[in-house]
């Protein structure tokens, strides 16, 4: 049986160069290879969800332009329903410049353009949507009363929330932690969200308590090759991570969000969520771009 996900955020066309080391401030420098590729958080996860099983939908914007036409036929292609996606005239869709370097070391420029005009009205417009859903899943790339509207509007319908605050770059308001079923941060969103640096498995479960103590319900805090750490209930647990190559870790915390809600749609366990969205994300870095990197169930199913 597939569960329903709704995803509200953000849709970028990926710009992505790779040199050998990142350009300094005033240096031009020559780098190797050039891409566009489909990428947003929002879009990720929406496509994660979509390619581990789960029926999906999308509220955000893109601008009506070419990048927003390749990136909602990229949508359509998934099986996504995007007729909660507006197409905005005079603004450009979403872009995100990343240089990766020869260290897999990267920075990312990103110019929400359209993702900014994704307002609390889209969310009242769009309810039949959140009505649709089993697991709704926000992040911080579109305007974030809009983000409050989308958890606020789900659980008052009974759905279960999931917010990835990525990026954020400051503590978020207390009343919004609780608006959560599962906050989902990496470990500098952790630590910016919590006050709490984290620095390993234990600095997590530390931060994850303090979370806690905030507001916050279940926290899974990403680490990255170090996996993860749950608080749900009263338990912290450590998943380890699996060992790979990692070739572009893009996407990778996205393919866990969206794996880890797909499967809470369907019904499974946390435990079996959370292991799913890990094993999805371990084999998305081994893979180079955003959406392309992104496997599916029976990628994942034929590697446990
Ligand atoms: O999480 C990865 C994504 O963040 C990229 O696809 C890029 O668009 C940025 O938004
Ligand atoms: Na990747």
């Amino acid at each position: 049986t597939q569960g329903h996900v709704l995803i509200v955020g953000s849709l970028n066309m990926d710009l992505v160069g790779r040199a050998p080391r990142l350009p300094k401030p005033g240096e031009t420098l020559s780098g190797t290879t050039f891409a566009t590729i489909a990428g947003g958080k929002g879009g990720n996860q929406a496509v994660a969800a979509a390619r581990l099983g789960a029926k999906v939908a999308m509220i955000g914007a893109t601008g009506a332009d070419s990048y927003g036409d390749i990136l909602r036929a990229g949508l359509a292609a998934e099986g996504i329903d995007g007729s909660g996606v507006a197409t905005v005239a005079n603004v450009a869709t979403g872009v995100a410049m990343i240089i990766v370097d020869d260290a897999s070391q990267n920075a990312i420029l990103i110019i929400p353009g359209a993702n900014g005009t994704v307002t609390p009205a889209a969310i009242s417009q769009h309810e039949a949507l959140i009505r649709a859903a089993d697991v709704v899943v926000c992040q911080l790339e579109v305007p974030h009363d809009t983000v409050f509207a989308a958890l606020q509007s789900a659980r008052r319908l009974g759905k279960v929330t999931v917010l990835n605050p990525a990026p954020v770059s400051a503590p978020l308001p207390v009343a919004w932690l609780a608006e959560a079923d599962y906050l989902i941060p990496n470990e500098i969103e952790a630590a910016t969200l919590s006050g709490i640096p984290v620095d390993s498995p234990q600095d997590a479960c530390i931060a994850a308590q303090r979370l806690r103590a905030m507001g916050a319900r279940n926290v899974l805090i990403t680490l990255g090759s170090r996996g993860l750490v749950s608080l749900t209930g009263e338990d912290t647990v450590h998943y380890p991570g699996t060992p790979v190559k990692a070739v572009d870790t893009t996407a990778a915390g996205d393919t866990f969000a969206g794996g880890f809600a797909a499967a809470l749609a369907r019904g499974a366990t946390v435990h079996d969520a959370i292991l799913l969205g890990q094993r999805a994300a371990a084999i998305s870095v081994t893979r180079a771009g955003a959406q392309p990197s992104i496997p599916y169930l029976h990628e994942v199913e034929s590697q446990a």
